[in-house]
C-alpha cells in the first residue's frame, strides 16, 4: 500500500504511532519527537539535496525508530553499555520498523526507516549499503537522529549541551552524508544545539492525546 503526506489517513496513523511510542516509554517517545523536530528544521533551513518537505521530514523523524517497539525494555533502557549480542538485537530495529509500516499509510517512510543507520562509507547497518544507496532522505534523518541522541540523557550517559562540542561531534557525520552542504548544515545544527544548550528536551503536551494537534507539523 502506497500513500503520501497528503493522504488523509496519515494524521490518524501518526497519532496512533505517537501513542504507541509513548506507551513503549518516555525515552523513545521524546527521542522520536526531538528527531522529528530537528529533521523538520533541517529540511526547512535548506534543501541539502533531499527531497523531503519539512512536513515529510517531521513525519520521517517521528517514525524512524518505530522498530524499537519490538526491542525488549531491558535492552532499550539498560543503564549500562550494551553487550555485543544486545547490539545485534537492537540493530534489527531498522528491519522490524520496515515490517511494521508495511501495508499502512506510513509505508512511504520504509526507505528512511530501513536506511537510517546505513552509512555512505558502508559501515552502517543492517544491510551495509553504501554511497548513493543511502538516500538523501535517510541521510537527513541520520543527522537528525544523531543530533537528538547527543542532546538527550541516556540511561548510561549524560547529554552534551555545549553547542561547540555538539557541532564537533556531528561534523564527521555531516561531512560524510552531505559533503556539498557541510557549512549550511552545521549552521542549521548550531541553531538546534543552542536551543537545547541548557536543558534536556521536553516535548509539549507529553501524555496528552486529545486530538491530532501536535502530530502534524
Ligand atoms: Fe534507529
Ligand atoms: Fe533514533
Amino acid at each position: 500500500m502506497q500513500s503520501n503526506v497528503s493522504d488523509i489517513r496519515l494524521p490518524v496513523a501518526l497519532q496512533t504511532l505517537r501513542k504507541a511510542l509513548h506507551a513503549k516509554g518516555e525515552q523513545l517517545y521524546k527521542h522520536s519527537i526531538l528527531c522529528a523536530e530537528i529533521a523538520r528544521h533541517l529540511a526547512d533551513a535548506a534543501e541539502f539535496g533531499c527531497g523531503m518537505t519539512p512536513q515529510k521530514a517531521y513525519c520521517a523523524g517521528l517514525v524512524h525508530d518505530v522498530g524499537k517497539l519490538y526491542i525488549p525494555d531491558a535492552i532499550l533502557q539498560k543503564p549500562a553499555r550494551l553487550t555485543d549480542s544486545e547490539w545485534e538485537l537492537i540493530r534489527l530495529h531498522s528491519i522490524y520498523g520496515v515490517q511494521f509500516v508495511k501495508g499502512t499509510p506510513l509505508e512511504e517512510f520504509s526507505d528512511v526507516i530501513g536506511l537510517h543507520h546505513e552509512r555512505p562509507d558502508g559501515n552502517g547497518y543492517p544491510y551495509r549499503r553504501s554511497g548513493s544507496e543511502v538516500t538523501a532522505d535517510a541521510r537527513l534523518i541520520q543527522v537528525a537522529d544523531q543530533t537528538a541522541a547527543i542532546l538527550e540523557d541516556r540511561p548510561y550517559r549524560r547529554r552534551i549541551g555545549h553547542p561547540g562540542i555538539v557541532i564537533q561531534e556531528l561534523a564527521p557525520t555531516v561531512e560524510m552524508c552531505f559533503p556539498d552542504h557541510v557549512k549550511a548544515m552545521l549552521e542549521a545544527l548550531r541553531v538546534v544545539a543552542e536551543q537545547h544548550a541548557h536543558s534536556a528536551y521536553e516535548p509539549q503536551g507529553l501524555g496528552e492525546f486529545g486530538g491530532a494537534q501536535g502530530v502534524m507539523p
